[in-house]
C-alpha cells in the first residue's frame, strides 16, 4: 500500500485490523460526524432512514457490515458492484477521503473529504445507522 501520510498510513492499518475485528472501532465522533454528513451534502445524495429512498445515492441505513454496492433495488456502477469491499469505519474513512481512487470509476460525484478526523467522524456516524 502507498500512503501519503503517516498520519493516513496509521489509519490504513487501523482499517486492515478493523477488517478482522467485528465492531467496536470508534476513532470519530458520531456527534461531529452527524454535523459533518450534512456539511459535505452527504445528506443531498443519500438517505439514512430504514428503507427510505434515496434522492440519488443508496440509502446508508446498515451501511457498515454492508458489502459495497449490495443494496437491493439501487442501481450501482458496475465498479461499486465489483469492489469486494465490505463497509466498515476504515474503509468508509478511506472512501470518503478519496472516492474515486479507493473504488475507481464509481459513480459517486464527490471529491472527498479533506481531514482525516472529519472522515472518522463520518465513519463512526455512519456507524450508528442501524
Ligand atoms: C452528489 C451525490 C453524492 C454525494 C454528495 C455523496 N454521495 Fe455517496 N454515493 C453517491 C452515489 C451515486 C453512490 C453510488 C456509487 C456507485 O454505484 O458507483 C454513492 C455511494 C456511497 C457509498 C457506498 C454505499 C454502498 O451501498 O455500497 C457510501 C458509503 C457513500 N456513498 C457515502 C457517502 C458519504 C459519507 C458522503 C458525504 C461525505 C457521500 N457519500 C456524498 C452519491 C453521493
Amino acid at each position: 500500500m502507498i500512503c501519503r501520510s503517516s498520519i493516513f498510513a496509521a489509519i490504513g492499518i487501523i482499517g486492515l485490523v478493523s477488517f478482522g475485528a467485528s465492531s467496536a472501532f470508534a476513532a470519530g465522533s458520531a456527534a461531529s460526524g452527524a454535523k459533518l454528513f450534512t456539511a459535505n451534502i452527504c445528506s443531498a445524495c443519500h438517505a439514512i432512514a430504514k428503507g427510505n429512498p434515496s434522492p440519488v445515492g443508496p440509502n446508508l441505513f446498515g451501511v457498515v457490515g454492508r458489502k459495497a454496492g449490495s443494496l437491493n433495488g439501487y442501481a450501482y456502477s458496475p465498479a461499486m458492484k465489483a469492489a469486494g469491499l465490505t463497509w466498515d469505519e476504515g474503509t468508509l474513512v478511506k472512501y470518503v477521503m478519496s472516492p474515486s481512487i479507493v473504488v475507481p470509476a464509481n459513480k459517486m460525484v464527490f471529491a472527498g473529504i479533506k481531514k482525516e478526523q472529519d472522515a472518522e467522524d463520518v465513519a463512526a456516524y455512519l456507524a450508528t445507522l442501524k
